[in-house]
């Protein structure tokens, strides 16, 4: 398929916050459910591992999409980490919810733009399913701020252009209607944008089959690396199986050369 940049309600700045945050609580909720960051895990521990980073800064983290689980389970295998969620529209409700009462995990209040991320953010720079959201020009822009401050950065998208992946994703309304009672925290304006008035099922709905037009192949993303013109950084890129299912991640991994 023709990648298409066509538009994402989420990324537009007069979208309602509330209705950006209640859908990208449902990511969050997707993604741990299903834990569909787990192929993301050994290659961001062997990155970690690498080059020595103690901290993730996570940027376009949404209502904090695979993080805490990501967390976790480096933790488990003895990788511990202090991760920071970032977002251009940070979805505070989300992010005081996950990082309460936890020292390791923490959030920037103020937007933060992935093309130009403030220095004083040091750390891995990660970002889960929304490199897709750039056009080619701010997606080289986003890899050369990484490479220009010195910051490691591993991209991850489980948006994925094959028609194969559009069926399912037909279906998303009705996924939201089945999911929403176990989202969390609990919210009554949740209920009322997803059963009353359907606008967090139709905005999930146009995103997410806009995503899978919009994402890059992992050649595609090493030409984007090799635009960004920064000198002394390593670039790999490829696509591992996401368990048991038919879909997989596609991923670029850049680091400073040794
Ligand atoms: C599809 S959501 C992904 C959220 C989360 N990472 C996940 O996996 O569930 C994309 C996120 O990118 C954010 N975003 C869009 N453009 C951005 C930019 N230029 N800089 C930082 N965040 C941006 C949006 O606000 C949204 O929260």
């Amino acid at each position: 398929m023709r990648r298409v940049q066509a538009f994402e309600l989420e990324d537009q700045p007069w979208f309602p916050a509330v209705i950006r945050d209640l859908a990208t609580d449902y990511l969050h909720f997707l993604q741990t459910r299903f834990a569909l960051h787990e192929p993301a895990v050994p290659l961001l521990a062997d990155a970690l591992a690498a080059t020595g980073a103690t901290a993730i800064v996570d940027l376009c983290s949404g209502g904090g999409g695979p993080l805490p689980a990501v967390q976790r389970d480096l933790a488990r295998e003895g990788r511990r980490v202090r991760v920071v969620l970032t977002d251009r529209f940070p979805n505070a409700p989300a992010f005081e919810h996950l990082t309460r009462g936890s020292e390791a995990l923490t959030f920037v209040r103020t937007p933060v733009d992935a093309r130009a991320v403030p220095p004083d953010l040091h750390g891995f720079r990660t970002m889960f399913n929304a490199f897709h959201h750039f056009k080619p020009a701010d997606a080289v822009a986003v890899l050369r701020d990484a490479a220009v401050q010195g910051q490691p950065i591993g991209i991850f998208e489980l948006p994925n252009r094959a028609a194969s992946m559009l069926i399912p994703l037909l279906l998303t309304p009705i996924y939201l209607w089945i999911a929403t009672p176990f989202i969390r925290p609990f919210r009554w304006r949740r209920l009322f944008w997803t059963y009353v008035v359907p606008l967090v099922p139709l905005t999930c709905w146009w995103d997410g089959l806009v995503s899978q037009f919009r994402a890059y192949t992992p050649s595609e993303l090493e030409d984007l690396a090799s635009r960004t013109g920064a000198g002394g950084f390593t670039w790999r890129a490829g696509q591992v199986p996401i368990g048991k299912t038919p879909g997989r991640l596609t991923y670029l991994i850049g680091t400073p050369s040794s």
